[in-house]
């Protein structure tokens, strides 16, 4: 009990210092999604424009876009499905349900694993980046502005 203790604080303490200069895409982004995503965004998956050609399909064989290198992640991140990669992995604190993206429970096999890794995402985007909104306004979300595409850092 007492170790598991002093093991959630020592990942709470190291997860502290994220400041987004640190955080970079072949440093700390790039391992985590080879660890967490790999199995069904990596390379035997389709690029966004091919998994949206026929995404029931795909979806049946449990594949997701791919999501392996910088130029296909950042298709998620700022066009053309923008914000797709933050409504999907929000731990509920940003989204309009107030329940995480599906794809949250994949960051980590247990709370402080995934909290982590999505605080070292989170400075990787960049201070105040983190935003669900869509390129096109859908429902009760709104158009993202290009104030709040600015603070995108994704430093690579
Ligand atoms: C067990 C398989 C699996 C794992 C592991 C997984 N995903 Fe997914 N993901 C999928 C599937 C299948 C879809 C497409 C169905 C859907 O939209 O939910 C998807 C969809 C997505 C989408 C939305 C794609 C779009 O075009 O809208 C994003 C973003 C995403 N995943 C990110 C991630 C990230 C980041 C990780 C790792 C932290 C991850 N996923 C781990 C299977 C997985």
């Amino acid at each position: 009990m007492k170790s598991r203790l002093l093991m959630t604080l020592a990942c709470a303490t190291f997860a502290l210092p994220a400041l987004a200069d640190d955080v970079t895409y072949r440093k700390d982004i790039q391992p985590l999604i080879k660890a967490q995503c790999s199995e069904c965004h990596g390379s035997d998956s389709p690029t966004l424009a091919e998994f949206l050609l026929d995404q029931e399909k795909y979806k049946k064989d449990k594949l997701g876009p791919r999501l392996d290198s910088y130029a296909d992640l950042l298709q998620l991140i700022g066009w053309p499905d923008t914000g797709a990669f933050m409504r999907r992995l929000d731990d509920g604190s940003s989204t309009a349900d107030k329940k995480p993206g599906n794809m949250y429970k994949e960051l980590g096999s247990d709370d402080a694993e995934r909290a982590a890794n999505l605080k070292r995402i989170k400075a990787w985007l960049g201070e105040g980046a983190w935003n669900l909104n869509r390129w096109k306004a859908r429902g009760d979300v709104p158009a993202i502005t290009k104030e709040q595409l600015d603070k995108l850092q994704l430093k690579y």
